[in-house]
């Protein structure tokens, strides 16, 4: 997508097919400013400390980590150590270890010598893979956006809630949540998006409200408890979230506070809907109740980060000294409380049938 008018992906191979290079997010929307990463440590460094983020994004920053691990050392023992130590790095999105996997599969078997350049190429047809995924998935909702639009007057926004970042910035373009608001917009229907700021880190004011503003999407940002009152008085036309994991059974783990908005959802009658590609989907799990939340750090609510008045970018405590804070990263909304899944093989009923439906090929092996 577009940052002042240049196209941009979120992670990129280095010119000399030995490092990648990433947008740092951990500096937007204050600074646009990239990270070369030259090794796995660099790589999962990154995924740890949140430079690059987002499920999509951080199965194919792992892919191309375990490239440059690869390029050090090739051997076997080397392969499973640097895809453990990858995988470990965040525990929740399912993409991660999907990505691993799918580079285990494609390398494990080919002589030491050529495993590296491979790698290369493996994590760039993932990258190129996760582009066209999110594409579709956009055309898949556009169609939703475009039928709501058609019942409002004319010329009166779609009002679209989203929660986090599920943008362009989470994956390497497009998005998932963001990829049919992006469609509808560039296919002339007025969309507006309400942005949930998404504490503790923030990653809907400094990510969601940056990306959407840089391509001309009309938005508003809200506070994370602004969701429930603007459905109630009915400025909100459906939600669209992103997810980290989808069990077997539907259930969704999301951002922390997505279970909320799906319970103010469903009380006042919002359409509720999951954008997710088909590597977001654990088959192994039968329900959302084995999903590993992440915890985090205590500082990340304790403190903020935001531009002072001279420019700089600082972190401020926002609580007093000592007090006690936890941080559970992400919550399990109940497939009970989703309206549908847009994938991008089409839009399904968010329960096992559902899923089973858009992919048979998984009939004999879902949980
Ligand atoms: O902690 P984050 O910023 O990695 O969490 C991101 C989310 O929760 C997204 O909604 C999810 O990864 C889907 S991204 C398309």
């Amino acid at each position: 997508m577009n940052i002042n008018g240049t196209a941009y992906r979120t992670i990129w191979p280095g010119d000399d097919q030995a490092s990648v290079v990433i947008i740092d997010q951990t500096k937007l929307p204050h600074r646009l400013e990239t990270v070369t990463l030259r090794t796995v440590e660099d790589a999962a460094h990154a995924i740890l400390v949140m430079q690059v983020r987002g499920a999509p994004l951080i199965g194919a920053t792992a892919a191309y980590g375990l490239a440059l691990a690869l390029l050090a050392d090739a051997s076997d023992s080397h392969l499973d150590r640097s895809i453990a130590f990858l995988a470990k790095q965040r525990p929740t999105a399912v993409n991660l270890r999907w990505a691993l996997e799918e580079m285990r599969r494609a390398l494990a078997p080919l002589p030491a010598d050529t495993r590296a350049s491979a790698a290369f190429a493996k994590a760039g047809a993932i990258a190129d893979d996760d582009v066209e995924t999110c594409r579709r998935i956009g055309v898949h909702g556009l169609a939703l956006i475009r039928a709501i639009a058609e019942t409002k007057p004319a010329g009166t926004a779609v009002n679209v809630l989203t929660h986090c970042n599920a943008g362009w910035l989470a994956c390497v373009d497009w998005g998932t949540a963001t990829s049919p608001i992006y469609h509808a917009h560039d296919a002339g229907i007025a969309v507006h998006v309400w942005v949930d700021e998404t504490r503790p880190r923030n990653q809907g004011a400094a990510l969601t409200a940056y990306e959407l503003g840089r391509h001309g999407v009309p938005h508003t940002l809200i506070v994370d408890n602004a969701g429930g009152h603007l459905m109630q008085h009915g400025k909100v036309d459906l939600c669209i979230v992103g997810t980290d994991r989808v069990a077997a059974n539907g259930d969704v783990a999301n951002k922390i506070g997505t279970y909320l908005k799906a319970l103010a959802a469903h009380d006042t009658g919002v359409p509720f809907y999951v954008a997710l590609p088909y590597s977001t989907i654990d088959w192994t799990l039968a329900s959302g109740r084995d999903i590993p939340i992440e915890e985090r750090s205590a500082d990340e609510v304790l403190k903020l980060q935001g531009q002072l008045t001279d420019g700089s970018v600082a972190s401020v405590a926002i609580a007093a000294p000592g007090s006690p804070a936890a941080n559970p990263a992400f919550d399990v909304t109940p497939q009970r409380l989703v309206t549908g899944f847009i994938t991008e093989r089409g839009i399904a009923s968010a329960d096992r049938n559902g899923l089973l439906a858009l992919y048979p090929e998984r009939r004999e092996s879902a949980a």
